[in-house]
């Protein structure tokens, strides 16, 4: 063996064997810093005759390769064992209690929605659904509003550019009436839902934004009459505002889809600058306030949808969420509901767990 493979076979060794990163720089330096005993071989190579240039020159070059490569893969072995210390010594232990992160929270929409669903659970309601791009059929025709009524109207109405395959106009549904037609044509009666959802308006200041939630009522059955719908109304806004002063008030008003339709007025008082809901509106410091549309379906509708409508009668109603939201829990700003500011969410928002229930307490 030359005595450069014997150095080389040396070097490599002790480059295997440095215990830290510390021992493996110094041995590099010994080797090949600017007086290590690599460096000083390939300067000799310059005092040399060209034969033994020949001969020497490869080998040099030979061993600053094998133990530059050696001193690679130590640094590597060494820095991957270094991680693994450190990987160790920080691992997370799982059982310890986390730092109760925000977890974010179900908005009043939602909120009020299930508050409603299970009030009109209670009283064998089912939720129904529809599509928020609806056909102008079920959204107007079906529900008896004439061509010439003003919410058909381009600026009303978000219309799209096609037609359905039967070639109906579609739209964003303005109102979730449509999911009247859509169950009467679905089931038979007797039927009992409510249909929230959204619906959209070509309309926006602080008390309307383009899109809104609606929460619509129908009942359908034989021998219904006014005095069935003002209970309903009456025993729902007492669970939802969840107080029994709630005192009605039903105006004559019209609907194209109701016939007689009436306009329904709560009475309240004016509080902090909060209206709060209760009492007769006609009694000192109250007012009536309208919150809601209702009627007796009018019997074209329910002809609309292939039923006899001297055999089925029903009623009817329609009332804005973010209006009752706003009412129940004090916003004063519809437009701060669709903003997305997780300060208002987490001031407004309610916790994910806490379920609306009639017997746990429908506001949670
Ligand atoms: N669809 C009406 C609106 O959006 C609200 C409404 C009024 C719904 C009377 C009804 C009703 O079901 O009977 O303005």
């Amino acid at each position: 063996m030359s005595d450069i493979q014997a150095i080389q076979t040396r070097l490599v060794d002790d480059i295997a064997a440095a215990s830290d990163l510390d021992a493996l720089e110094a041995l590099r330096v010994a080797a090949l810093g600017k007086a290590g005993s690599i460096t000083a071989l390939l300067k000799s190579l310059g005092g040399m005759t060209p034969d033994e240039r020949q001969v020497q020159g490869p080998q040099i070059h030979t061993l600053r390769e094998a133990v530059t490569a050696a001193l690679a893969d130590r640094k590597s072995a060494l820095d991957a064992a270094a991680l693994d210390i450190k990987l160790a010594a920080e691992a997370i232990d799982m059982s310890l209690p986390d730092d109760a992160a925000p977890r974010g929270s179900v908005h009043p929409v939602s909120q009020v929605m299930d508050e409603l669903a299970e009030i009109f659970a209670d009283m064998g309601f089912a939720v129904a659904t529809g599509p928020e791009i609806e056909d102008d059929w079920r959204n107007f025709t079906a529900l008896n509003i004439p061509e010439t009524h003003p919410a058909r109207a381009m600026h009303d109405t978000f219309y799209f550019p096609d037609t359905d395959a039967e070639g109906r106009a579609m739209l964003l549904r303005t109102h979730t009436s449509p999911v009247q037609i859509r169950t009467m044509m679905s089931q038979e009666p007797p039927i009992r839902i409510i249909a929230p959802g959204r619906v959209y308006r070509s309309d926006s200041d602080a008390t309307h934004t383009p899109m809104f939630h609606q929460v619509e009522g129908l009942v359908i059955d034989r021998g219904i009459h006014m005095g069935h719908l003002k209970w309903t109304l009456e025993t729902f806004l007492k669970a939802y505002f969840e107080r029994d002063d709630i005192v009605l008030r039903l105006r004559p008003s019209y609907f194209p889809f109701t016939e007689p339709s009436a306009e329904v007025d709560v009475g309240y008082k004016q509080e902090k600058g909060r209206r709060i809901v209760g009492g007769h509106g006609d009694d000192d410091g109250h007012a009536w306030m309208e919150l809601l549309g209702s009627g007796m379906v009018n019997r074209r509708v329910i002809a609309n949808c292939g039923l006899d409508p001297d055999e089925w009668q029903g009623f009817a109603f329609g009332v804005g969420v973010d209006r009752l939201a706003m009412l129940k829990y004090g916003m004063d700003d519809l437009r701060a509901f669709f903003d997305g500011d997780l300060r208002w969410l987490s001031h407004y928002g309610f916790g994910a767990l806490s379920v609306p229930t009639l017997s746990g307490g429908i506001s949670a």
